[in-house]
């Protein structure tokens, strides 16, 4: 029998997912609930204007909504309709009490597990979509499974997908990881989640594992990851010190097959909701088992991406002759990636708000993140908001490329000189500009790791 399925949390996660879910599995139903009612309503409007930019999403959610897909705030009535319970609610970084600034904060995640055990009319799958740290599952067996008339079994399935690629990460994984109990019963939940990407993703895609080594693969995934943009980018700083090319180097070095060509980018550093938050508490969870030097090694990922950050507005300040008071920067692209509108963590923010403390003018433009953007620097006095770049270049003297957005290197770069002040700059964080043809045009021209 096909389940139905409802996923708690209808955030970056718990929308994409679903709404594949849904798509590759039509014979079930699958219902995405959220305590936020405007959320919700986003994601139903009849103009699909939904609350989240992913490429690819709005064409399969036009494809399932109101057919299998529902989404709705009504929690009660999903959980007691569905036997596979998601949650994908977020799981942020403690900002207060034991471990602030480095545990998760699983308030979220316990509220939901009492409202699954409150409202269960049945046995159910509870299914850990978020990113929690190693042995969350047994606390949340504990809640649910206390005095509670019907067996609530807890399974970890991490999520893999990047943002800017969700659908296309969805629809062709590297891999699933479906993390269950070893029992004979735990072996029979996983089989149940096995079966609902089983109906496009190839079997041997599909990675069963005991429940601590789900929890614990996601953050050491994530934590892989980051530290290979941290490697790069501190190698970057050498190689401006030396006259070496970062974008050689890591050419070169991608080309061992041990190492790979992906994630060695240098630029401005890591942003998005997850990197920092999982390397956080991965260093949290050794530190909690008494591995100090663990935790070190994996906080030098992090104090590396901050340097990063730093580095780019001490580097700016040195070239605009230490002062960049009155003077207005441009920043092209805010979002902490391209094909994404999402700002959490964005390299973005932090320089402008080390901007906004040199008394700079800062004016920001984006194609997608503009929403977000006015939001996080709603505290920020001189800081203007242009959709369009040609206005947000003018008048200024420099430009600070945050966001490779594809479009950038195809703008009319003459024009925009003609429109700043001179000697005019252009920082290229991402180094996807033509700096030769800059120069060509009369532009002074910065990047990273050159
Ligand atoms: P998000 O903030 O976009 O979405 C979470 C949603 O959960 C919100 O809409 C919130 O209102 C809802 N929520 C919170 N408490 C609730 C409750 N008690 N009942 C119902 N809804 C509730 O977060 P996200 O980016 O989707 O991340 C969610 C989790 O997925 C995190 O653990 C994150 O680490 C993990 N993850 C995210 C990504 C990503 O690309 N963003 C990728 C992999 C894993
Ligand atoms: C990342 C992981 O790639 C996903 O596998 C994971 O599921 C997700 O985190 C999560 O757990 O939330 P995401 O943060 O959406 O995905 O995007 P990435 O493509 O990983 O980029 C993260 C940051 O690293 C961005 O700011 C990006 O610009 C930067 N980056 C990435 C580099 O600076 N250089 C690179 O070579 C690659």
């Amino acid at each position: 029998m096909n389940k139905n399925i409802v996923c708690i949390g209808a955030g970056y996660i718990g929308g994409p997912t679903m709404a594949v879910i849904a798509k590759m599995n039509p014979t079930r139903k699958v219902v995405v609930v959220d305590i936020n009612a405007e959320r919700i309503a986003a994601w139903n409007s009849a103009d699909y204007s939904l609350p989240i930019y992913e490429p690819g999403l709005v064409d399969v959610v036009k494809e399932t909504r109101g057919k299998n897909l529902f989404f709705s705030t009504d929690i009660e009535g999903a959980i007691k309709e569905c036997d596979i319970i998601f949650v994908g609610v977020n799981t942020p970084t403690k900002t207060f009490g034991r471990g602030a600034g480095m545990a998760s904060d699983l308030q979220y995640w316990e509220a939901t597990a009492r409202e699954i055990k409150k409202f269960a009319t049945s046995d159910k799958l509870v299914i850990e979509k978020s990113t929690l740290p190693v042995r969350t599952a047994a606390a949340m067996e504990a809640i649910l499974n206390d005095h509670a008339k019907y067996r609530l079994t807890v399974l970890s399935n991490p999520e893999f997908l990047a943002e800017g690629t969700a659908i296309k990460d969805l629809l062709e994984p590297d891999r699933v990881l479906i993390g269950g109990p070893t029992t004979p019963e735990g072996l029979a939940a996983v089989e149940e989640v096995v079966d609902i990407y089983a109906s496009w993703v190839p079997r041997e895609k599909i990675l069963t594992t005991n429940v601590w080594s789900a929890e614990l693969t996601k953050l050491a995934a994530n934590a892989f990851l980051a530290q290979r943009v941290s490697s790069i980018n501190a190698i970057a700083g050498l190689c401006e010190a030396t006259g070496a090319d970062v974008d050689e180097v890591a050419r070169v070095i991608g080309a061992d097959g041990r190492i790979g060509p992906k994630f060695l980018k240098a630029g401005p550093g890591f942003g998005g909701s997850c990197f920092k938050k999982d390397v956080l508490n991965l260093a949290y969870l050794c530190e909690s088992f008494g591995l100090h030097t663990a935790a070190e090694y994996w906080m030098g990922v992090i104090k590396m991406n901050e340097h990063q950050q730093e580095r780019i507005v001490t580097r700016l300040l040195k070239e605009m002759f230490n002062t960049i008071a009155n003077k207005k920067v441009a920043l092209f692209g805010f979002a902490f990636k391209a094909d994404t509108g999402d700002t959490r963590e964005t390299p973005a923010g932090t320089v402008a708000r080390n901007l906004a403390e040199e008394h700079a003018l800062i004016s920001v433009t984006d194609p997608k993140a503009l929403p977000n953007a006015k939001k996080d620097l709603a505290d920020l006095a001189n800081v203007a908001f242009e959709e369009d770049e040609y206005a947000a270049a003018t008048d200024a003297d420099a430009i600070v490329l945050m966001t490779d957005w594809r479009h950038y290197p195809a703008l009319d770069w003459k024009k925009i000189f003609s429109l700043m002040r001179k000697p005019a700059l252009v920082f290229d964080t991402r180094n996807c500009l033509d700096a030769a043809a800059l120069r060509e045009i009369g532009f002074k021209v910065m990047n990273i790791g050159k």
